[in-house]
């Protein structure tokens, strides 16, 4: 394991109670959330595969889509984050919703799937492109969804980009570390744009949008 994977590991795992409540309450972030699982498209009965699943704030959207019938598994390499999702898991009772251990570029899965979704993971990835074939080829007939927030390239999104280099600084390991060579939100942009030209490459029908003057993009690709 890399020091930089460690460290995510480890922030993660430390703040996964405040993460959670970020990612579950933040305005918006639930109808995005809700969005990206219907842009899936996704039938009742279907299998969706969450890589990056986090504290599982998508989960109930995605559960939502492919009903009781259906399956979803979520994956994530953060125990704390899994933890949260696992509590959730079980408050709601759901007995189709499996939640594994594992790492997202080396999915734990051998089946094909319908759906894969991915929020706010690719930006970690050190091989995006690479990762995101992979999750192609997982669903070799089905979609894959990708959500991201990085640096916009829009000239009237100057306060929100101020507000998310802050925001990407104080959210990469070491906190409260004020320079860094490449500095994170340059580097998690690279990596969203990789990760998103990756998936356009591979797919025979694509979604695009944009949002907060394009600081959160939304991808998703029909293979
Ligand atoms: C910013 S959080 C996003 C969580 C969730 N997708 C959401 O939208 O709230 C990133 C998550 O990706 C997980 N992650 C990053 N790289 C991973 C990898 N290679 N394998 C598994 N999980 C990974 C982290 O542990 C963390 O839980």
């Amino acid at each position: 394991m890399s020091d930089g994977t460690a460290a995510a590991r480890a922030f993660y795992g430390r703040w996964a109670g405040l993460y959670d409540l970020l990612a579950t309450y933040v305005p918006g972030v639930g109808e995005l959330r809700d969005h990206a699982a219907r842009v899936l498209a996704l039938d009742r009965g279907d299998t969706v595969v969450e890589m990056g699943c986090g504290t599982g704030a998508n989960l109930p959207y995605l559960r939502e889509q492919v009903g009781p019938e259906g399956t979803v598994v979520g994956v994530d390499y953060t125990r704390g984050m899994l933890d949260q999702a696992r509590e959730l898991v079980d408050r709601r009772g759901w007995e189709n919703v499996h939640l594994v251990h594992g790492d997202a570029t080396a999915p734990p899965v051998s089946e094909p799937v319908d759906g894969v979704l991915a929020t706010f993971v690719s930006g970690m990835l050190a091989e995006p492109a690479a990762a995101v074939d992979g999750w192609c080829d997982l669903a070799p007939d089905g979609t894959v969804v990708l959500v991201d927030a990085a640096l916009s390239h829009d000239s009237r999104a100057a306060p929100v980009n101020a507000l998310f280099r802050a925001l990407t600084i104080l959210s990469t390991p070491p906190t409260l570390q004020f320079r860094y060579d490449p500095p994170p939100h340059e580097l998690l942009r690279e990596r969203v744009e990789s990760a998103r030209d990756a998936l356009l490459g591979r797919a025979r029908a694509s979604h695009r949008e944009e949002r907060v003057l394009g600081l959160v993009r939304l991808t998703g690709g029909r293979l």
